[in-house]
């Protein structure tokens, strides 16, 4: 499978794929990817079905913040369609972002919910360690959270 960098084409794909994965948890509207893929700060990789390339497979991406002298990132989305999950997908997505962020390196932190483990333990093998439970944080009597950093490279 492979992994390309997405541009804001690929809004309408990846909004179909979240409204499957993320159905009942308030999946983000094309309009929203429009905007994430186009900002100038994000990198998105992701996976393109080669028989059909407006459908996306699979996705992640990364913000980028603060100084460029002291930039600090943010993981602010990933997703695997379920039948292609459990085949290292998810890990060459996280790999190919945090690669991109090494090369100016800062601290990435992320939010995931506390009770997902395959994310958590994705997260957790890449280097990512709990900082702190946020309460609510997916809206009033929603799941919590763990925020999650990876130290600087280097
Ligand atoms: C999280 C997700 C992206 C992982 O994608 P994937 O392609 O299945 O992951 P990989 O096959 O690359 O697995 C990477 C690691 O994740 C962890 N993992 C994957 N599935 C797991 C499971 N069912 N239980 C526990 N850990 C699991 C393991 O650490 C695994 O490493 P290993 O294969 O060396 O054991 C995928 O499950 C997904 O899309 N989930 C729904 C969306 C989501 O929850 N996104 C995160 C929001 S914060």
């Amino acid at each position: 499978m492979r992994i390309r960098r997405l541009d804001p084409a690929a809004a309408a794909g990846c909004a179909a794929l979240e409204a499957e994965v993320f159905a009942g948890e308030s999946p983000w509207s094309e309009a929203a990817f429009a905007a994430e893929l186009a900002h100038p700060g994000n990198l998105y990789l992701g996976v393109l079905d080669e028989a059909e390339p407006t459908r996306v497979l699979a996705y992640a991406g990364i913000a980028r913040r603060g100084p460029a002298a002291a930039p600090e990132y943010e993981i602010h989305t990933i997703a695997v369609a379920p039948a292609l999950r459990g085949a290292g997908l998810g890990r060459r997505l996280m790999e190919g972002l945090l690669a991109a962020a090494d090369e100016a390196p800062g601290e990435v932190f992320l939010e995931v919910r506390v009770g997902n483990a395959p994310a958590i333990g994705l997260y957790e093998s890449l280097g990512f360690t709990r900082l702190g439970r946020r309460r609510g944080y997916y809206g009033p009597g929603g799941p919590d959270a763990w925020t999650m950093r990876r130290a600087p490279a280097g």
